[in-house]
């Protein structure tokens, strides 16, 4: 009998891909079907399979900057600033859906939220900004809470990047100490040629995911206003608190210092 993968005994496109099962997930819960629905679930089923990309690369950094690999770390967070930089300018997509279209269907999804994204959480935890407070959003979810659990209590990149610069023979024990090694790396560009690599990468990714944040928040205004969120809290109020959160706070502070 046929399948949906086709006869053949050859591998297909379809069959390697999942491509069927994947067309099958995108489920809007409007009836009858509000237009702009599809668009909303694909966007953030796609931003969520970035997410998976992005935390496998984040995992091979980590394991790559504690083996002192530095060209495979190096190489593994390109890959995700580049996917980073994609995430930035995808959310633009949503602007193209009228505000009323939105409300359409915006009901529907109370109380769903952005705000429960298991893997933009892990992405934040895994790169060193952890929060018990978020964590204890998802303990009515077990398959969430044991995931982020893990990640809470594994080392992130911020960790495996400070125990580098110490292997480096600098003090890293206080924010201090990191500001003052950051302002060496950044003052000799060529002795600390590999530092000064990452450090770069590491305040690009920073910054990338700063600017979906800010992107993120313009576009909730400009479809919502000042309404309420559907994950309760105030909307953009709530999300304009999210923008001063760092990753690398040393390695920014450290521009401050800088003199030649
Ligand atoms: C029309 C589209 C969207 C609207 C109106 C919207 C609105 C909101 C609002 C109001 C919040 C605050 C929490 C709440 O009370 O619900 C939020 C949080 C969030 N949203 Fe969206 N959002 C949209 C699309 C997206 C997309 C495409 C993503 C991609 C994954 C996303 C990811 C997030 C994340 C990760 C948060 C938590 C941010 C944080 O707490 O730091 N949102 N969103």
């Amino acid at each position: 009998m046929a399948s949906e993968y086709g006869q053949d005994s050859l591998l297909s496109y379809n069959e390697y891909l999942k491509v069927p099962d994947l067309l099958k997930l995108q489920r809007p819960l409007s009836d009858p079907v509000s237009h702009d629905e599809l668009l909303f679930i694909i966007i953030h089923q796609t931003y969520e399979l970035w997410f998976k990309q992005i935390l496998h690369e984040l995992d091979a950094t980590i394991k790559w900057l504690d083996e002192g690999r530095m060209f495979r770390a190096n190489h593994a967070l390109r890959g995700v600033v580049s996917i980073e930089r994609i995430l930035v300018t995808q959310i633009h997509i949503l602007e193209s859906m009228a505000p009323i279209g939105f409300l359409e269907f915006r009901d529907k999804l109370n109380p769903a939220s952005g705000f429960q994204s298991m893997q933009f959480r892990e992405l934040e935890f895994a790169s060193g900004a952890k929060d018990e407070k978020i964590l204890a959003t998802f303990k009515q979810d077990e398959f969430a809470y044991e995931r982020l659990t893990r990640r809470f209590n594994e080392p992130s990149l911020a960790d495996s990047f400070w125990a580098l610069v110490a292997r480096g023979g600098f003090s890293v024990e206080t924010d201090e100490d990191r500001v003052a090694a950051t302002v060496e790396i950044l003052s000799h560009p060529e002795k600390h040629a590999e530092l000064y690599n990452m450090q770069d990468l590491l305040i690009e990714h920073d910054e990338q995911i700063i600017s979906w944040r800010y992107n993120h928040i313009l576009m909730v205004e400009r479809m919502l206003g000042m309404k309420r969120g559907t994950g309760g809290s105030d909307g953009v109020g709530y999300l304009m608190t999210t923008l001063s959160k760092k990753f690398f706070p040393e390695i920014w502070e450290a521009r401050t210092h800088l003199k030649i």
